[in-house]
């Protein structure tokens, strides 16, 4: 979390971040991260399901780097990853196997094979047709495979229409019409265990509400497929996903904290009987959003009549989220000063017109650098090279001090990579 020491320097957990970039050795735009306030998410995250088992599955696509996966890791965190590339990454960091559980509408052949071959906890399946698909693996490698399913529940989650993944038009989960081709193409598959069933509705969820009707819509759909499992001769189920989606408060106010979501399912568990379940949700956001900042140095001012723009050395490639879902960070001096203010566009380099973090009151008299809140979830990941532009330099602190840096590649490095001709 962000705070401001006595002389308004910007704080991130213990570190003053002018101090964090300066001992990293790195310049801007960097990232800056801090590993206690991200752990912290996650041990709160936990104690919100009381005494329901549960498991605590980070999703890596909202900042896979590795200082974070391990931190995570070392305290029981698990992962829910969506590619071959971020399997290998959470295993590499130590997550164990058992806590992994893989989701994505179109994995191919080799990810599924690394995946069985790892014995993750389960292959979330996101439609019918991947069942033989995962079958047909399986007995190509002749192993064994846990799979969860993973429902669409048709429900419209109140968030940008872009990561909204639970209602009937998403290409996510399988059709609650579907559920018993489901049943049908698991039981065909006799390597192929059924553990779980799951959803995820959506991303920066801030109201209960939808989140609770779909984990209700779940209980009953948990209880038929277990049922015909059973019926069938094969094991009882393991695990109800919930999925991830715990909005973090960007500046507007959220009302919910991520661990009312968890208090709100293990009720629902509860009320229905089903404690001895491992209830696993798959918050990315909410771990790590609000504990890693955009640090960017001010390049220029630039004015046309009553227009005033702010042109900062961190561009659309380094935060992509205003420009893909009109997001607006609160972006601040990163040293307060004394002045009057007026209300500027502050934009960045790249050359397109949605490179625009929005409209900022800031110092008249620019700021040396300024720091962009709430940036730790989906940055750095959806982060690009575009224009040339190196991806930024990351800085992980713990106890106020840096731990590890991941620095950004050279300019020649870039030259070098794109002028190749590579046979
Ligand atoms: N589980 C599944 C199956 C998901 O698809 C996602 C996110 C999560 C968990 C984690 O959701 P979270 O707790 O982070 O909200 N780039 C967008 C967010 C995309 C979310 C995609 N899926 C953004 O910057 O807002």
């Amino acid at each position: 979390m962000l705070t401001r020491d006595g002389e308004g320097n910007a704080v991130l957990g213990k570190g003053r971040v002018d101090a964090t970039l300066a001992s990293a050795g790195v310049s801007t735009p960097a990232y800056v991260y801090d590993l206690d306030g991200i752990v912290g998410e996650a041990v709160e995250l936990s104690q919100g399901f009381g005494g329901q088992h549960h498991l605590v599955a980070y999703a890596v696509k909202a900042n896979s780097a590795g200082p974070i996966l391990r931190a995570l890791a070392e305290r029981g965190v698990g992962a829910d990853v969506v590619s071959g590339a971020e399997l290998e990454l959470a295993l590499r960091c130590g997550v164990d196997p058992g806590n992994i559980v893989y989701s994505g509408v179109a994995k191919s052949a080799p990810e599924i094979d690394r995946a069985i071959a790892a014995g993750i906890f389960a292959l979330q399946v996101e439609s019918v047709e991947e069942i033989p698909r995962i079958a047909a693996r399986a007995e190509a490698l002749g192993r064994r495979v846990s799979v969860s399913v993973r429902i669409n529940p048709g429900i419209e989650a109140d968030t940008h229409a872009y990561i909204a993944t639970g209602h009937d038009e998403a290409k996510f989960g399988v059709p609650r019409a579907s559920i018993g081709d489901a049943v049908e193409a698991l039981r065909a598959a006799p390597l192929v265990d059924l553990v779980g069933v799951g959803h995820h509705i959506g991303s920066q969820l801030t109201s209960l509400d939808e989140y609770v009707s779909a984990a209700r819509m779940l209980v009953p759909i948990f209880a038929t497929c277990e049922a015909a499992m059973l019926q069938s001769g094969r094991p009882a189920l393991k695990s109800i996903d919930f999925g991830g989606g715990f909005g973090i408060d960007y500046g507007a106010g959220c009302p919910v904290r991520p661990r009312d979501f968890v208090s709100a399912v293990a009720s629902e568990l509860a009320r229905a009987g089903l404690t001895h379940l491992r209830a696993t949700v798959e918050p990315g956001r909410s771990l790590v959003g609000s504990h890693g900042v955009l640090v960017a140095s001010v390049i220029m001012q630039k004015r046309a009549g009553e227009r005033r723009w702010l042109m900062i050395d961190a561009g659309m490639n380094d935060l992509l989220r205003p420009a893909l879902y009109q997001a607006l960070h609160r972006i601040e001096p990163l040293a307060l000063s004394a002045g009057p203010s007026d209300s500027f566009r502050v934009v960045g380099p790249v050359c397109e017109s949605s490179d625009d973090f929005g409209a900022h009151v800031l110092p008249v008299l620019a700021p040396a650098a300024v720091v962009i809140r709430d940036a730790g979830a989906y940055g750095y990941t959806m982060a690009s090279e575009y224009n040339g532009r190196a991806l930024p330099s990351e800085v992980f602190t713990r106890d106020g001090a840096v731990v590890a840096v991941l620095r950004a590649r050279s300019t020649a490095d870039w030259v070098a990579a794109r002028s190749a001709i590579g046979l």
